[in-house]
């Protein structure tokens, strides 16, 4: 009695951590420090703010707010050079096709992101159509693991939570879904999201079936 799929977008739909990381790598170089990839999973579905506070924290570097501010505005810019580099091809597998098949099913389609850079990456990868509401970074003020992202989504779509499904492919993700009320679906290591009601590896494992 699934009645909507919502959507994580960052490591579910496309994998942008790579981005992410590279230019959040680029900033901690300027202030003379690095990170490791390891170090990088810890910033899967967390905020930009809260990002480069973990990052600061790494590199044993405090900054005011103001700087903050603008260091987090610096990566950002960076990020954006290479997220409009971005093309369908980019589209994890399986992606497009379970989204498209859960509309063919007359199952109501959602996206739920942190990200306020959503939009530019929904364009890039063209499949902005595909969903029936886009609730990005732009639309919330409490991160994951509060709700709040996907109980819109739920809102918009007209769906009561208990009928929605959300995919996540991080721990705060899961979280969040569970807190509003929502199954669950991990994409990723069942040991990392054993909080999931199912895990897989990616959207290419899903068929309809398993809602
Ligand atoms: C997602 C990513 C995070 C990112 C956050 C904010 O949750 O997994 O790595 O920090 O979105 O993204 P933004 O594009 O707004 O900086
Ligand atoms: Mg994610």
């Amino acid at each position: 009695n699934i009645k909507a799929c919502i959507f994580d977008l960052d490591g579910v739909i496309v994998d942008t951590a790579i981005y992410h990381y590279k230019a959040w790598r680029r900033l901690a170089n300027s202030l003379g420090f690095d990170f490791t990839e390891q170090q990088n999973e810890q910033l899967k579905g967390v905020s930009r703010v809260r990002s480069l506070q973990l990052i600061l924290g790494w590199g044993g570097i405090t900054k005011t707010e103001a700087e903050q501010e603008q260091l987090a505005t610096q990566k950002n810019t960076w990020y954006v050079e290479m997220i409009n580099q971005m093309t369908p091809a980019e589209i994890l597998p399986g992606a497009r096709e379970f989204v498209q098949s859960c509309r063919d099913a007359g199952i109501k389609t959602a996206l739920g992101s942190a990200s306020k850079n959503s939009m530019t990456i929904l364009e890039k990868l063209q499949i902005v159509h595909l969903f029936d509401a886009i609730i990005d970074g732009n639309k919330v003020t409490k991160a994951k693991p509060d709700p709040e992202v996907f109980l819109k989504g739920a809102e918009a779509l007209g769906i009561e939570p208990q009928y929605c499904v959300v995919f996540e492919d991080a721990i705060a993700g899961v979280e969040a879904a569970k807190a509003g009320g929502m199954k669950a679906i991990g994409i990723g290591d069942p040991k990392v999201l054993y909080e999931a009601d199912l895990v897989v590896s990616g959207l290419k494992e899903m068929t309809l079936d398993k809602l």
